[in-house]
């Protein structure tokens, strides 16, 4: 366990799976203390869990970052019990019906705008004030490289997580003369339960195709990502805000 962040309170959406549950690890590690945010419960009480094994702290609480209301009850329940916030980490997100942009329903196009671009303002809408209260904070915003280069048959994905690097640059410009640094994190394509649900890792054809779009060779694990959200929250990164740092394997920068 380690203490740069002690006394301090990160807050995590999407917490229960993933890129969220890496990071709240590597918070918690940090010395953090971790609100996990998510609408799984169950799996949200096992990250818990998991931080707790480790000796950290952490508590869960009920979110869906797409309901306004839910979202301000989170954040109001994170200062309840810790007392302050110093860090959010907005990645709660969803994939979507794949298919090219005419053939997308409009109840998957509103869905993933709903989660994957309202919800982090939603997030960000709470958070803020509260990092006001303690004259600084750092705030992380996933995006991914969809937020920066178009995949064919994401359409909405794509169009949010775009949305997402446009809502944290103009949050950054706004609030950093206030202490409040605003950043998003792109990565490239990681192993989670997202991937495995999309059928994306089970045809050994797919994911080699996957794989060769990565320069590196391979696909991310989220503790790759957890590392870039942890260093965007910490003190070496002091003069960084506004900017979309991907961690992709060299995936955009072909
Ligand atoms: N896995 C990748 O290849 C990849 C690449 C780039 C960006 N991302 C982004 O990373 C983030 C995390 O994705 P992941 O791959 O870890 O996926 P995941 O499916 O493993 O985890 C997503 C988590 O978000 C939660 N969630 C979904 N909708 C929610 C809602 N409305 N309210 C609260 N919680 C909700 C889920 O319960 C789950 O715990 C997402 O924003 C995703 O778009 C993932």
């Amino acid at each position: 366990m380690e203490n740069q962040f002690s006394n301090k309170v990160a807050f995590i959406t999407g917490a229960a799976s993933g890129i969220g549950r890496a990071s709240a690890l590597a918070f918690a590690q940090s010395g953090a203390s971790v609100m996990v945010a998510d609408y799984n419960e169950q799996e949200g009480k096992e990250t818990v869990q998991l931080i707790q094994q480790i000796g950290g702290k952490a508590e869960f609480v009920l979110c869906d970052v797409g309901n306004e209301a839910s979202v301000s009850a989170a954040v109001s329940a994170t200062i309840k019990i810790f007392g302050r916030l110093d860090f959010a980490f907005n990645n709660a997100g969803i994939s979507g019906d794949s298919g090219n942009t005419a053939d997308q329903s409009s109840e998957s196009w509103n869905r993933v705008i709903q989660v994957n671009l309202t919800g982090v303002f939603y997030c960000m809408k709470y958070q803020i004030p509260e990092m006001l209260k303690n004259k600084g904070g750092s705030i992380v915003n996933c995006s991914s490289i969809l937020g920066s280069v178009a995949f064919a048959g994401a359409s909405a994905y794509v169009a949010a997580k775009h949305g997402v690097v446009g809502l944290t640059k103009t949050a950054a410009i706004e609030y950093a003369s206030q202490g409040i640094r605003v950043n998003s994190v792109g990565p490239g394509f990681v192993v989670t339960p997202m991937l495995e649900k999309a059928g994306l890792l089970e045809d050994p054809g797919t994911k080699a195709f996957i794989e060769s779009l990565h320069p590196i060779g391979r696909l991310g694990q989220p503790e790759e990502i957890a590392g870039l959200v942890v260093y965007l929250c910490s003190e070496k990164s002091s003069f960084v805000t506004g900017q979309h740092i991907h961690a992709d394997g060299g995936y955009t920068a072909r």
